[in-house]
Formats: C-alpha cells, sequence, structure tokens
C-alpha cells in the first residue's frame, strides 16, 4: 500500500497478530492503544506506536492521518456507565476514529471487528453495558460513512487451535464456535487485499478441517451488505 496502515488496538492480543502480518507484507505500520509501556514490549520490531484513545479525538489526528487503511481491534469495558463503557469505545470511539482517518479527504479501507451475537438484542452477553447494542450501533455507523470497509465477527477467540484448523465463514449471525486470534487476523489483513471483502460481513469460526488458502475465494462465496459502498 502507499501509505501507512493504523492499527487502533494494536498492541492487544489480536491486534499484535495483525500488526506483525502487515510487516511481514512490507507494510508501514501505526499500532495505537492507550498505555504505552507493555505495547512497546509487545509489539513486534519496526511497528510504530502512538499513545491513542479512541475516546479522545486530540490523540488519533496525527496516527490516523493519510493511511490506506485502519483496522480496529479495540476491547471494550463492561460497564453501563462510566468513561469505558461500549458506548464509549465501540461506538463514540469508532466515529472519533472515523472522523480522523477521513480528514482531508481521505478514504482507507476500514476493518472493524465485531463479534457473534451483535445482533441479538436478547442474548445475555447485552447486560455488559449493552456492548452488543453498541456493537451493531458501530457495525452500521461504519456501512454508512462511505468508505470500503469489511466487518469481520469472531467467535471466541481462542490461542490455539483447538476447535479446529478450518476456518468457516458465516453470514446471518446464527452461528456458535471458537476461532483462533490467528485466524482472525489472517482475515483482517487478508480482507484488506482481497477485492471480494469489500462491503461484507461475516461470521468467523473454527471446525475440523484443512486450513483456508484461498482467502479471496472465500470473501466471494459472501452476499455484499444491503448497504452498498462506493
Ligand atoms: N474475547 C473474545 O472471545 C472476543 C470475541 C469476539 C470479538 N472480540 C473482540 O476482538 C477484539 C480483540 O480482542 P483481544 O482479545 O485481542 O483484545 P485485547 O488483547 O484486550 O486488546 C485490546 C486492545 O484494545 C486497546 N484499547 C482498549 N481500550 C482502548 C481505547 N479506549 N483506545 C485505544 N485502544 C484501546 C488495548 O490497549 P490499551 O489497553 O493499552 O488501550 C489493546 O491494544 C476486541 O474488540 C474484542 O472485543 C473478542
Amino acid at each position: 500500500m502507499d501509505s501507512p496502515v493504523a492499527v487502533v488496538g494494536g498492541s492487544g492480543r489480536l491486534g499484535r497478530l495483525i500488526v506483525q502480518r502487515l510487516l511481514d507484507r512490507g507494510e508501514t505500520v501505526r499500532a495505537l492503544g492507550r498505555t504505552v509501556q507493555p505495547a512497546r514490549r509487545l509489539l513486534p520490531p519496526g511497528a510504530t506506536f502512538t499513545p491513542g484513545d479512541v475516546r479522545d479525538p486530540a490523540t488519533l489526528a496525527e496516527p490516523l492521518a493519510w493511511t490506506s487503511a485502519v483496522v480496529f481491534c479495540v476491547e471494550p469495558g463492561t460497564d453501563d456507565e462510566g468513561p469505558d463503557r461500549p458506548e464509549a469505545t465501540l461506538y463514540l470511539g469508532l466515529r472519533n476514529v472515523l472522523e480522523a482517518a477521513t480528514a482531508g479527504g481521505a478514504r482507507p479501507h476500514v476493518v472493524l471487528v465485531s463479534q457473534l451475537h451483535a445482533t441479538h438484542r436478547g442474548h445475555p452477553l447485552n447486560a455488559y453495558g449493552r456492548v452488543l447494542d453498541w456493537r451493531r450501533a458501530g457495525e452500521e455507523l461504519l456501512r454508512e460513512w462511505g468508505l470500503p470497509y469489511t466487518v469481520v465477527r469472531p467467535g471466541w477467540l481462542i490461542d490455539d487451535h483447538a476447535a479446529g484448523d478450518r476456518v468457516r465463514l458465516e453470514q446471518g449471525d446464527q452461528g456458535f464456535g471458537q476461532v483462533s486470534r490467528t485466524d482472525v487476523a489472517d482475515a483482517c489483513v487478508q480482507a484488506l487485499y482481497s477485492p471480494s471483502a469489500t462491503g461484507v460481513t461475516f461470521e468467523m469460526f473454527n471446525e475440523p478441517g484443512s486450513r483456508l488458502t484461498d482467502w479471496e475465494q472465500a470473501f466471494a462465496a459472501l452476499e455484499t451488505d444491503r448497504v452498498v459502498v462506493a
């Protein structure tokens, strides 16, 4: 890509895997998160870390200026009130990120890491700060923003392939299962290089079987979202 890729939440467990994959492809990577020390210790060499809090637009302007792509993989809090509530990070925070990333007319491809059950208002998870409602609101905000985008809804994240090596992509938010962070990182990065991943939303799970090798083909089998992007 001809300008940097920003990974918001790039110091986290999933974010670091995404950062590494982008560096492996020769991209210039800007990782953002709130906490400096663990990030500098944990991030792969070659990534630039900038302290950035999605709730504070002043911290986002510089690292998100004129990027080719933005991956958003921020972990929300779970309280109903207070600065870390899901509304503040997953909705208002995402809006701050989109505003910073499109300043001056920039049009990065945005990959949003959401979660399974994002459309299930009555799910018990929604008792935690209405996290599912704010996930869904963030997804809708991104779809309507008019940028090229991909929404990835992982199942329960794990750090191994205990659920199997095969990746299953689904749509309709009816599935359930686990998925490895490495596969989700692959999906987030592959989406940036696969034309078929633009304007789609999908869930991800692992199951027994062989590893996915042709991501473009897997994305091409998905339905494009109702809101068509330019
Ligand atoms: N756990 C699951 O089963 C599951 C399932 C589906 C989807 N997900 C989602 O997948 C994503 C990645 O998960 P993970 O396990 O890799 O999370 P993680 O290790 O907790 O990493 C979260 C990242 O978000 C950053 N962050 C938190 N608040 C922030 C803020 N206000 N501004 C900027 N950065 C902020 C953290 O850095 P600082 O703390 O330094 O800010 C960290 O880099 C999250 O969105 C998560 O909700 C998780």
